[in-house]
């Protein structure tokens, strides 16, 4: 059975509080327990942080043990040099997502420290962007 882990970042936690109008209403829990009883045949682990360095340790943890990360660095996507390199020092591929299209937003959004050493990026599908994430890992041959 495949391992995957998604690993969120920053703000959400408050998802289906914060910004519903970006985000949408649904919390990442509700959407956690309808994606695991959808993908029966893969195991789902969830990590959620605010904090840089915590984010940095679990993908040192799962970097070298589970067949996929899927991750939304979140606001530090955008900022983190000290994530990318991780994401660059581990041998899991890391899928990076992101809930809104991040290129239609504010300029800021549109660096990300994360895509460069990624093996794809899915955004802008709202929570499906991770849906989409765990069926590139599942069709993978
Ligand atoms: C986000 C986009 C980021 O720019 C933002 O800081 C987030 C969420 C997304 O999933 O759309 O917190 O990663």
């Amino acid at each position: 059975m495949k391992k995957l882990i998604i690993i969120n970042g920053p703000n959400l936690n408050l998802l289906g509080k914060r910004e519903p109008a970006i985000y949408g209403s649904l919390s990442f829990t509700e959407f956690l327990d309808k994606i695991k009883d959808k993908y029966k045949n893969v195991e789902i682990e969830y990590f959620q942080s605010n904090i840089e360095g915590e984010i940095i340790d679990k993908l040192h943890e799962a970097g070298f043990s589970y067949d996929g990360i899927i991750l939304n660095a979140a606001a530090y996507t955008h900022t983190s040099i000290g994530i990318g390199d991780a994401v660059k020092s581990i041998e899991t591929p890391v899928v990076e997502v992101h809930i809104s299209n991040t290129f239609n937003r504010e300029e800021f959004r549109h660096q990300s420290y994360i895509s460069p050493n990624a093996k794809g990026v899915i955004l802008g599908f709202g929570l499906q962007s991770y849906e989409l994430a765990i069926q590139s890992f599942k069709l993978e041959v």
